[in-house]
């Protein structure tokens, strides 16, 4: 049976990648998710707050208006908070780079497109076979548009590729007017990837102290549905590839991704909870699936199931929504 699949240009084992998330700071880590059966891993992130702290003065950083004001900054985590550094970062990439076979991206998570794309290049020079980056920002002021938000994304994008010469892809929010837009747009700016999504940790009030809290709970697989609907309404319509994720837990997402369209799909939280070995276990799956339904090869049933595959396209639009509406019947409790 064949598993083999291509993401940004980067011929995979197999589709199943592992998600920027904290596994992969440990070199052997990163072995045991070769071993495990990984097609890719990506690595955790270096943000962009932690390169300005290291490299530039504070002043930078306001300069650079990533900061509404200069108190924001004192609850900005600083040096000790980021586990590793940046110079560890790139030698856990090195090594691990020198001790498996299969591609490891790396991760820059930022927003602003200056001072911190440089680190690309070291990210390549130190064995990344592939960039990915996060562009986590929360456009939390009025004057900002939508357009220019968008405009954000695609200069970063730019700057990126500019600099390196490996595959860059981009780990998106859901939270755009016109996702189908957007995402041909950083397609035809040259997206090798797009990522589909980012997992938002909105905080959360404690109501005694009167303070947020920050809190991440692990995802859970009703989480799928978002990225698992543009999945399917973007397979075939960019040239980028798209990595999907969150929300998988087993191989039934899996195969809805890859039924949607995906090249790749991702997952943290799931090895973060069962250990990497759990990787095994999902792809036995995925191969005792693709056997029943007498499928040899990946492209064989990639995108069967994404909107241009569709008799009725409308499903995945507002039929989708008045269907599941209508569909409800509400529970015998409340008939009188
Ligand atoms: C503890 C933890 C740390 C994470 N760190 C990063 C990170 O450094 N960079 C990043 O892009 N995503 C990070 N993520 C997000 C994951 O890569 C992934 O997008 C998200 O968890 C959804 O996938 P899942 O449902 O399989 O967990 C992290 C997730 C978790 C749970």
């Amino acid at each position: 049976m064949d598993l083999s699949t291509t993401y940004m240009g980067l011929s995979l084992r197999n589709p199943i990648v592992v998600a920027a998330c904290p596994l992969s700071e440990k070199v052997e880590n990163i072995v045991a998710m070769e071993k495990a059966g990984a097609g890719a891993v990506v690595m955790f992130s270096l943000f962009e707050e932690q390169l300005l702290r290291e490299n530039a003065s504070h002043a930078d950083i306001y300069r650079q208006g990533i900061h509404s004001s200069p108190e924001a900054l004192s609850h900005f985590p600083d040096q000790t908070d980021f586990h590793v550094s940046i110079e560890e970062y790139l030698e856990i990439l090195h090594k691990a780079s020198n001790s498996v076979g299969i591609p490891i991206i790396a991760s820059l998570n930022g927003i602003s497109e200056s001072g911190w794309i440089e680190y690309a290049v070291q990210m390549e020079k130190a064995g990344a076979k592939g960039i990915e980056l996060n562009i986590y920002y929360i456009p939390a002021t009025v004057n900002i548009s939508g357009s220019e938000v968008e405009k954000r994304y695609v200069d970063v994008l730019r700057a990126v590729k500019s600099c390196v010469s490996v595959p860059v892809s981009l780990k998106l929010s859901p939270y755009f007017s016109s996702m189908a837009h957007l995402a041909h747009q950083l397609s035809d700016a040259g997206a090798d990837g797009l990522v589909l999504f980012n997992r938002f940790y909105e905080p959360d009030f404690n109501i005694e102290t009167l303070k947020l809290m920050h809190i991440l709970h692990l995802s859970t697989p009703s989480e799928i549905r978002l990225p698992l609907l543009w999945t399917a309404i973007l397979y075939g319509r960019i040239r980028s590839s798209i990595g999907a994720g969150t929300g998988v837990h087993g191989s039934t997402e899996v195969i809805k991704y890859i039924l949607a369209g995906a090249d790749v799909v991702m997952m943290a939280s799931a090895l973060l909870k069962h250990g990497i070995p759990y990787l095994t276990h999902i792809l036995d799956d995925l191969r005792r699936w693709m056997q029943k339904k007498e499928f040899s090869k990946i492209k064989d049933w990639r995108g069967l199931m994404s909107q241009r595959n569709m008799d009725d396209p409308t499903l995945y639009e507002r039929a989708n929504y008045i269907k599941t509406l209508k569909g409800y019947e509400p529970i015998a409790l409340f008939d009188n």
